[in-house]
């Protein structure tokens, strides 16, 4: 990669606003193959679309995962929820079932099952373009199905189910207006208006979920610090145990609900 190309790259971000330019530029240059389709991607970004659908992938705990225009790109606080499922699937069995709810480009299940021996994973979208982009990332690991979030899963999953992680769309609606542009408008709404306290759909997973968890199994949903509270409510209220979960570094909460396992278990 030429120098001149990288300076001149930067520029352009840095001018378009780009905070990380140079980090930018270079996977921009890396990226691209051939000078039309860069300058095709520069313009692109410094239109404002985020770089991940620019580039048509997303760094998620350390895996590449591939990502189309419109489709959640997944964000780095996430990895708290997968470090949590990790450690609790390994605790129950070696060869856990996975749920990935609201499963977007299917980062978070995969990375959860690319950390285990073994796993049965099965995710589900409503959007059929997130759907198409988790099929592309899972492939054979699991199985994606589309639709409303549990509607399509299999019913023999009913009751067997280790670990549930649904990162659902959880900012308040009056708050929307309030995100970054690249959010904003590339984005689609479904995947981050969590209506009018943000809980909307958080409460249905909260009330669907001991359906389907295994004996000491849990669900694990990602909430703002603030909505902590009200998700331990939720999950509580459905007779779930819960636990709380933060990181400071990664400015991420994870709410835990666990269902009662008889003894032995
Ligand atoms: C915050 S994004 C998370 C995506 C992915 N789990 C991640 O962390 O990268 C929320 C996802 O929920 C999906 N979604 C919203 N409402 C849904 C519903 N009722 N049923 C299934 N999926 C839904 C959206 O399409 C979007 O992909």
């Amino acid at each position: 990669m030429s120098p001149t190309a990288l300076d001149e790259v930067a520029r352009r971000l840095r001018a378009a606003g780009c905070v990380f330019a140079e980090e930018e530029a270079e996977i921009l240059l890396a990226s691209a193959s051939s000078p039309a389709e860069l300058e095709e991607m520069v313009h692109r970004r410094g239109q404002g679309h985020p770089l991940e659908h620019v580039v048509g992938w997303a760094d998620f705990c350390g895996l590449r995962v591939l990502l189309e225009p419109g489709v959640f790109v997944p964000r780095r606080r996430t990895g708290l929820m997968v470090r949590e499922a990790v450690a609790l699937a390994r605790e129950l069995t070696q060869a856990p079932v996975v749920v990935d709810l609201c499963c977007g480009s299917g980062a978070v299940g995969l990375a959860v099952v690319a950390a285990l021996d073994a796993a049965d994973l099965h995710a589900a979208d409503v959007d059929p373009a997130a759907v198409r982009c988790a099929r592309g990332n899972i492939g054979t690991r699991g199985s994606v199905y589309e639709g409303d979030l549990d509607a399509p899963l299999p019913v023999a999953l009913r009751g067997r189910v280790d670990v549930l992680i649904a990162n659902v769309p959880y900012v308040p609606t009056a708050e929307m207006a309030l995100l970054p542009g690249e959010a904003r408008l590339h984005e689609p709404s479904a995947a981050l208006d969590g209506g009018h306290d943000g809980l909307r759909v958080l409460a249905r997973v909260a009330a669907l979920a001991p359906r389907w968890l295994a004996p000491a199994g849990s669900v694990l949903v990602e909430t703002s610090e603030r909505q902590a509270a009200s998700a331990v409510t939720l999950l509580e209220s459905e007779g779930l145990a819960t636990r709380t979960v933060g990181d400071d570094d990664l400015g991420a909460t994870v709410v835990l609900g666990t269902l009662d396992a008889p003894p032995g278990r």
